[in-house]
């Protein structure tokens, strides 16, 4: 299999990660049931899922790489490419939407120097650009910053929030 993004090539992948996905399996009734944390373990491991993970967990699985593409492809917190050392996803839906969830994503644009979606000119931050809703519709506008949830935000306290991340979470993901 090549590397066909400039990732880790799959046969390097750490042989711990093959024998995590392989654990799962025996662990789920069904082996679709494995797909979201066989996921994890190699987006925890590499950043980001990249083209040849379909394939390999697939393989591991017992399932076609198109059925673990179209779990990858539907959920907004698996990455298809390479991300900054933090992820920020703004919810674009309804209840954030009615409640400045545009303005705060414009605000977080020119703050980040990110024009649409992208990586900061530091790589501290990735941010994404259409999220749909992240499940705290109660608490918009609201951003995800890797793991974590933040809700109620203005501008100025998302802007607080990512500068404490940036200051004390250097290296790597909150909660990764
Ligand atoms: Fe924003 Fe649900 S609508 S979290």
């Amino acid at each position: 299999m090549s590397d066909r993004d400039g990732a880790v090539p799959a046969a390097d992948l750490d042989p711990a990660v093959v024998a995590r996905i392989r654990e799962l399996r025996t662990l789920y009734p069904l082996a679709r049931s494995a797909v979201l944390p066989a996921l994890w373990a190699v987006q925890d491991r590499i950043g980001y899922l990249p083209a040849w993970s379909e394939e390999v967990v697939g393989r591991e699985l017992g399932l076609l790489p198109a059925d673990v593409a179209a779990v990858a492809s539907f959920y907004s917190m698996y990455f298809g490419r390479p991300v900054g050392r933090h992820v920020i996803q703004v919810c674009q839906n309804v209840s954030c939407a009615l409640r400045g969830a545009d303005d705060l994503l414009d605000h977080l644009r020119g703050w980040l120097g990110v024009d649409g979606e992208g990586e900061s000119p530091d790589g501290a931050f990735s941010l994404e650009g259409t999220v749909e809703c992240l499940g705290a519709c109660g608490g918009g506008p609201m951003m995800q910053v890797d793991r974590y949830s933040y809700e109620s935000l203005t501008p100025e306290r998302a802007e607080a929030i990512l500068t404490e991340i940036r200051e004390t979470n250097p290296e790597g993901p909150v909660g990764g």
